[in-house]
C-alpha cells in the first residue's frame, strides 16, 4: 500500500548515550555484531531530531544533514542503512531524511549513535513497520552499534548475543532515567574530527591488537561488576569499573598496528585533575570514547566545586552538566 502513496512525515528525537563499559570490537561488521556486551548511560544534553518522509516517485533518497544537502558519501551510508529498512518492509520507495545534531558531529560525542537511533526509529515507523524496541535496537545497531543503545533512557545493556545471525544481540533498558541522579560532566577540549573513527579504530585493534582477547574477557567480568554498583546505586563502585574499563579500552589501541591513540594533552590534564579531585575526598571518576574529550562521572552535590576546578585545567573550553536522558521519542515538531 505504501508502494502506491507517500508516507506520513515521521520525526524522532534520540539521546547520545555514554558507554560505561564500551563496546570495543566487532564479530560481524556487514550485522555490526559486537565482541563484547556493553553498558551505557543515555544523556539529557546532546541530541538528534530525525524526520523522514518516504516518497512516492523520488529516484533516490535525499539527505539534509544539519540544514544542508549531504554529501555523496553522508548519503551512501543513509541510503544502505535505509535498504535495510526497505527490504524489512517490503517497499521500494525513497526517502527524504532530514537531521540536525544538537551534539558535535565525529568528534567523540557519540553522534552516531543518537543519529542512528533517530533514523531507525522514524524509518522503521514512516515505512509502516510495526516493531517493538527490542527490534528497534536491532535495526539501529545496523547503522552504528552504539545507537542500539540510545533506543532506551537510562542505564541500557546491549548484549552481544552468540548467534550469528544477531536474532539474540539488542539492548534493554535496566534502569530508567529516574532511578538515580548522577552527573556526566562532558568536558570539550576540541570538536574537531578524530583522525581514526571508533569504526576503523576498533577494526584494527580486533585484527592487530596482542592485547585484544584480554579486552574481551575483562569487559565481560567489567559489566557484571557495573550492573551490581548500579544494583546497589553505589557511586564509588560504579566509577571505579568504567574508569578502570575505559582505560583498558584505550590500552588496546597502543597495542594495534599501526598504534594510535585517542587522547591529547588536554585529555591527561582532566585526568590528572580528576584523580587529584578524589585524593581530596571528592568522588569524581573519567570515562574516555573514541576522541580526546572527557567525561566526568559525579554526583549532584559535588558538581559545582568538579565544574569549577575542571573549567580551570588548560586546554578545556566549555563543560556541559548532563543527567541521565530519556530514550527515542516521536514529536510533532519541525526542524
Ligand atoms: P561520534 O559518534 O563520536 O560523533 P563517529 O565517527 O563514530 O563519531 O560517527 C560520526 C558519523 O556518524 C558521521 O560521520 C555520520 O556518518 C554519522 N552520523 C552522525 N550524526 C548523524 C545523523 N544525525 N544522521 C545520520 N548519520 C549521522
Ligand atoms: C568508543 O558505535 O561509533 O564510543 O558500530 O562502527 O558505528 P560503529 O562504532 P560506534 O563505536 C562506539 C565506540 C565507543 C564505545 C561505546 O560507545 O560503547
Amino acid at each position: 500500500m505504501l508502494d502506491q502513496r507517500s508516507s506520513n512525515i515521521i520525526t524522532v528525537k534520540a539521546h547520545t548515550n555514554i558507554a560505561l563499559i564500551k563496546y570495543w570490537g566487532k564479530r560481524n561488521e556487514s550485522l555490526f555484531l559486537p565482541m563484547n556486551s556493553s553498558l551505557s548511560l543515555t544523556l539529557d544534553q546532546f541530541y538528534t531530531m530525525t524526520t523522514v518522509q518516504f516518497c512516492k516517485g523520488l529516484n533516490e533518497d535525499v539527505f539534509i544533514f544539519n540544514k544542508a544537502i549531504a554529501g555523496e558519501a553522508e548519503t551512501k551510508k543513509v541510503s544502505k542503512f535505509l535498504n535495510r529498512i526497505r527490504k524489512m518492509a517490503g517497499s521500494e520507495l525513497h526517502a527524504i531524511v532530514k537531521s540536525i545534531n544538537k551534539v558535535p558531529t565525529a568528534a567523540g560525542f557519540a553522534s552516531s549513535a543518537s543519529g542512528y537511533a533517530a533514523l531507525a526509529a522514524a524509518a522503521a515507523k514512516a515505512i509502516g513497520l510495526d516493531v517493538n524496541q527490542t527490534v528497534l535496537s536491532q535495526i539501529a545497531r545496523q547503522g552504528s552499534g552504539s545507537a542500539s543503545r540510545s533506543i532506551f533512557g537510562g542505564f541500557v545493556e546491549w548484549k552481544k548475543g552468540l548467534k550469528d545471525d544477531g536474532s539474540d544481540c539488542y539492548s534493554l533498558q535496566i534502569a530508567g532515567e529516574q532511578y538515580w541522579d548522577i552527573r556526566i560532566l562532558s568536558v570539550l577540549l576540541t570538536t574537531e574530527e578524530k583522525l581514526v573513527s571508533s569504526r576503523e579504530g576498533m577494526k584494527r585493534t580486533v585484527e592487530t591488537s596482542p592485547f585484544y582477547q584480554e579486552w574481551v574477557l575483562e569487559a565481560e567480568k567489567d559489566l557484571q561488576e557495573a550492573k551490581t554498583a548500579i544494583k546497589e546505586r553505589n557511586f564509588e563502585r560504579l566509577g571505579r569499573v568504567a574508569e578502570a574499563n575505559a582505560l583498558k579500552m584505550h590500552a588496546t589501541t597502543l597495542g594495534a598496528n599501526p598504534p594510535f591513540l585517542y587522547w591529547q594533552p588536554g585529555t591527561l590534564a582532566v585526568v590528572n585533575q580528576v584523580q587529584r579531585l578524589r585524593n581530596t575526598g571528592i568522588p569524581a571518576y573519567f570515562t574516555i570514547d573514541a576522541g580526546p574529550n572527557v567525561k566526568v562521572l559525579c554526583l549532584p552535590e559535588n558538581e559545582q566545586v568538579i565544574k569549577e576546578k575542571l573549567l580551570s585545567v588548560p586546554g578545556v573550553r566549555d563543560i556541559l552538566v548532563c543527567h541521565p536522558g530519556p530514550g527515542v521519542t516521536y514529536t510533532s515538531d519541525s526542524i
